[in-house]
Formats: structure tokens, C-alpha cells, sequence
């Protein structure tokens, strides 16, 4: 059970809009569930009842009570039975962006003060999607449980835990953690926290939520089942984070708690910087409901969103969609990409910013992904499929920004200490990547704290290094933390919280 206890808005969805004439709640049971399938065209998915176990009936019948009939219906109509063509603008220009975070510089000062002075006051709560299925990393546990550390081998959840404790104690407020599962690894990720005992954070303040789920249909608009008495489903995308918060009283914990913005981050980027007071402040000051991250893209086709303006509407375009738009491929004559807004997937939200959104939830945007879905035939066999057979419904949170009322904060990052996604384990956006990244950036700190790190004739550090964010979060407080330590031989090194050395092999 989750810990607020589920609410779904207008009460339960599928039997009162989809069996004319039923207003009052009734018992979900084997009739009602037939009645609901047929009057959407869905009978089939009970063709395999008699065979069924109890246990799988009862199973089968919660997965059908919670669907979300006339949305389905109207996803079915929209995406598969209609096809409709890509949208298309008269003008996308790329995004202003406000330059990276210089503290030399006043608007930035500024920022930085005002981002303390809100972590201070306990108005900032900390938002982590980690409902993915984590499938290109192919890693079985939650993605989060992953062992990113080189050296210490510790999880993407510990790290920012780490964060969370660094900023709660320099700021000395509470930090509440909202983390984001999906019915997949849902039990896993609570265990894996249980496990490690919260990471010595205060289990009251770090709450899970359960995204919803939404069923995958073949080309014919039908429901698949992956087995006679399952349905196949997939999470209903990061954008579920809306409904999620609403539905499970996350806004209300919050506003119970005085917070009043949300440091939305996934879990795939080791490196976010969680609550960052610079972000915070540009946020704060400009009055802004969704505030957005955006580091130069380095090639065209980088596999990133690109944050843009598409007729007067701020938007992020998928990187799947560059094709359709190809003036988002143009470089400059100096070769840089012109829409150089990369999206790392870091915004600010406005509490009553996603309560507005979710007032108006159906009309935010889904999108359809075009999928190889594992299905039974009517003999009750799995088929795997060689090609794409059916579609799969998500939602985007950047689509959020379509909702706004002011004009959001887009902040230039430099990629290196803050952006390193973890999306497979070698190539592009990988584990091996993001160690490469790491040990660079925290060589660097290392260096200016004068301690020496081997380095090979192109400069790269040849040796894994590592820091615990809750010993340091930036170069100068690890400056001025080192300042009583004493260097050992620079191996593969990792930096503990309280400033021990483990792990160096000379
Ligand atoms: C995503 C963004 C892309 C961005 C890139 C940055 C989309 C569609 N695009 O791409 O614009 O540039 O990240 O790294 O997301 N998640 C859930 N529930 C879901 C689906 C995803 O919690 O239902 C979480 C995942 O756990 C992960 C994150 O959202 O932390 C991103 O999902 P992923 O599928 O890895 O997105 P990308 O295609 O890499």
C-alpha cells in the first residue's frame, strides 16, 4: 500500500461512464466486468475466464476495475483508428536561455540568495520519477538499485540521498522526498530503501507513489493480454507524476509541510544536482509555475529533447521527432547545433502549478509509441512478435509547459557535474560514460584541493574517483572540507561522507 492511500478523481472511472445509466457504486465483480468490456468493444479480454483460477480471476477483474475506460476510448479513437498527422508549426524558434549560474555575475547572486533563503524556509520538496523499467540498462532491479558508484559501489539511490543529506543539514530544513514507482518495482524499490535503512534519512519523510498504469492495445484499437489472465500494461509516463501527485496527496503533504515547489529530477542522472539554490532562486524570482534545465546539445541527433518555442508555445520536442521538424538538425556555419537546447529532464514545479494542471488533465497531450508487445493467441500460447504489433500510451512532463500562465525559467547547465544519464551500460549515455564524466569532474576538484591525480597524455584520469555529495556538493566546499585531509597515493579512489578514504589501490 502506498503511503497516502489512493484517490482517483471522480471516484472509480470505468463502471459509472462506461455502463449507461450506472450511477451507484457497485461490486466489481466477473458481470459488471463483462457488462464494462463489451459496452468499450474489449469482450475479449475475458475469453480465457473459465480456465482461470481464482486468483488470477481476481487479479484479472482489479486490472480491468482500474482502467480508465473513456480515456482509452478516446486514445483508441485518436491515435489508432484516426492516425493523426504530426503537428505542425509556423515558426519554432529555439529558447532563451538564461546563461549558466555564475555567482560573479548579480542576476545569478541574486538567484543564489533567494534559492537559500527558500531552502531555508522548508519550501522546497524534492520529486524523483523512478517508475521506468529500466529495460536498456539491462538491469533487473529498480534502476535506482543500481550499483553506480566505481568504487564503492554504491546505488543511484544512495548518491542522492547523499545530496539530500548534504543540503539538509546545510540549510537545516527537512527535505521531503517524493520518489515516483510504477506497479513494476514498486515492492522493490520500498525494499531496497528498507534495506538500506532510508540511507540515515527519516523515513517519514521519504514517500513513494505508485503511477497508473494503461493498457497497450494492438493495431485494431484491442486490449493485449501478455497472458490469459493478465492484461499487457505499461506505467503511463513521467507525465503521471501529475495525476500521482494529486491522487495520492502528495500536494497535500507537501502544503502540509509548507513546501510549495517540487525539484523534479529521474533517477538515471548520477549527477542532478538535487534542489540547486541557483535553479530555486530563478525560479522564486521570477514568479515562475515550471522552471527547466538546458545543456547544449552536442551533436544534432543527441538523443535529448529539445526545449523550444513552437508558435508563440513553450514546448519540448522528443528527439524522436527530429525528423518531422528538420530545422531542429541545423547548425550554425561554425557546426554548433542552432536548437541547442538539450533537455536533462531537471524542472520546477509549482504546487499549485500541477494542481491547475491536473484540474485540466484531460486535455494534456499522450503520445503513442509504436511497440513489439508479447501477446496469447487463442490457444492460450505466448507469442513473441519480430515486429511491432501494437501501441503503447505515455504521457511527457515537459508537456506540462504547455499550461503555463507566466513564462517559464530555462536555465543553461554545463553537462559536466550535473547531467551524466544512465541509459545502458557502454556507448552513449551509459555507466561507462558517466564514470568517464565523474572522474574528470571530480579530478578536477581533487587537483584544485592539491592533490595530485595521474592523468594520461590526453588528460583523461585513468583511475575511478568518486566523492561522497555528502561530504561535498560543489569544489569549494571541497576545498575547504579537504583542507584536513591527508592525500593518499590517487588509485581508484572514493571519499566517504565523513571524509574517509575507501577503496584507493595505490
Ligand atoms: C528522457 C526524455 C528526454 C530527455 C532525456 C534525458 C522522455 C520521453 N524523454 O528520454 O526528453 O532528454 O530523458 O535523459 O522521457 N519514467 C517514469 N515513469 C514512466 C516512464 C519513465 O518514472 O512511465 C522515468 C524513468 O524512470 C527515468 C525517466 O523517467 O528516470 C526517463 O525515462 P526514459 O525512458 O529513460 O527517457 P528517455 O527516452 O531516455
Amino acid at each position: 500500500m502506498n503511503a497516502f492511500g489512493r484517490r482517483i478523481r471522480g471516484g472509480e472511472p470505468a463502471i459509472p461512464a462506461a455502463i449507461p445509466g450506472a450511477g451507484a457504486v457497485m461490486p466489481f465483480n466477473e458481470s459488471t466486468a463483462k457488462q464494462c468490456l463489451e459496452a468499450n468493444g474489449q469482450e475479449h479480454v475475458l475469453r480465457f475466464w473459465d480456465v482461470l483460477a481464482q486468483s488470477q480471476r481476481a487479479a484479472l477483474l482489479a486490472q480491468i476495475e482500474g482502467i480508465d475506460f473513456p480515456l482509452m476510448n478516446r486514445l483508441i479513437d485518436e491515435w489508432v483508428r484516426n492516425k493523426p498527422p504530426p503537428e505542425t508549426f509556423e515558426k519554432i524558434e529555439p529558447v532563451p536561455l538564461i546563461p549558466v549560474a555564475d555567482i560573479a555575475r548579480q542576476d545569478a547572486k541574486a538567484a543564489f540568495d533567494a534559492g537559500e533563503e527558500a531552502l531555508r524556509a522548508g519550501r522546497v520538496g524534492l520529486f524523483l520519477v523512478a517508475g521506468g523499467q529500466g529495460t536498456r540498462l539491462g538491469f533487473s532491479g529498480p534502476k535506482g538499485a543500481y550499483p553506480i558508484g566505481p568504487v564503492s559501489r554504491k546505488s543511484l539511490f544512495e548518491f542522492h540521498a547523499e545530496k539530500i543529506h548534504n543540503l539538509q543539514k546545510r540549510y537545516e530544513c527537512a527535505l521531503p522526498w517524493y520518489i515516483m514507482v510504477s506497479e513494476a518495482n514498486d515492492a522493490a524499490t520500498r525494499a531496497f530503501f528498507q534495506e538500506h535503512e532510508f540511507f540515515g534519512l527519516a523515513e517519514q519523510n521519504v514517500r513513494f507513489l505508485q503511477q497508473r498504469m494503461v493498457p497497450c492495445v494492438d493495431e485494431q484499437g484491442r486490449f493485449i493480454l501478455e497472458s490469459p489472465g493478465k492484461l499487457a500494461m505499461n506505467p503511463n509516463g513521467h507525465g503521471g507524476c501529475i495525476p500521482a501527485i494529486i491522487e495520492n496527496d502528495v500536494n497535500t503533504d507537501a502544503r502540509g509541510r509548507g513546501v510549495d515547489m517540487l525539484s523534479y529530477f529521474q533517477v538515471d542522472n548520477w549527477a542532478a544536482k538535487v534542489a540547486d539554490p541557483f535553479f530555486i532562486g530563478y525560479h522564486v524570482l521570477r514568479n515562475a509555475e515550471m522552471s527547466s534545465k538546458n545543456h547544449r546539445k552536442n551533436h544534432p541527433r543527441e538523443a535529448v529533447g529539445v526545449h523550444c518555442i513552437c508558435d508563440g508555445e513553450y514546448r519540448v520536442i522528443e528527439y524522436t521527432a527530429l525528423d518531422i521538424y528538420p530545422q531542429l538538425l541545423e547548425t550554425d556555419e561554425d557546426g554548433k547545433v542552432v536548437y541547442d537546447a538539450g533537455n536533462p529532464a531537471i524542472h520546477i514545479l509549482a504546487v499549485g502549478f500541477v494542481e491547475r494542471v491536473y484540474a485540466n488533465y484531460d486535455k494534456f497531450p499522450w503520445w503513442r509509441a509504436h511497440k513489439k508487445i508479447p501477446y496469447v493467441d487463442d490457444a492460450g500460447d505466448l507469442i513473441e512478435p519480430d515486429s511491432a504489433n501494437g501501441y503503447k500510451f505515455e504521457t511527457f512532463v515537459f508537456d506540462a509547459l504547455r499550461f503555463i500562465n507566466h513564462e517559464p525559467v530555462a536555465l543553461a547547465i554545463e553537462r559536466a557535474g550535473e547531467y551524466t544519464p544512465i541509459k545502458r551500460f557502454d556507448g552513449d549515455n551509459s555507466v561507462v560514460g558517466a564514470w568517464k564524466s565523474m572522474n574528470q569532474y571530480w579530478a578536477g576538484w581533487l587537483e584544485a584541493a592539491g592533490c595530485p591525480v595521474p592523468r594520461d597524455g590526453e588528460g583523461e584520469v585513468p583511475v575511478n574517483i568518486e566523492i561522497s555529495p555528502q561530504f561535498a556538493l560543489t569544489q569549494d566546499e571541497f576545498i575547504e572540507k579537504a583542507k584536513d585531509l591527508e592525500w593518499p597515493d590517487v588509485g581508484n579512489i572514493a571519499l566517504a561522507a565523513d571524509g574517509a578514504f575507501i577503496g584507493q589501490s595505490g
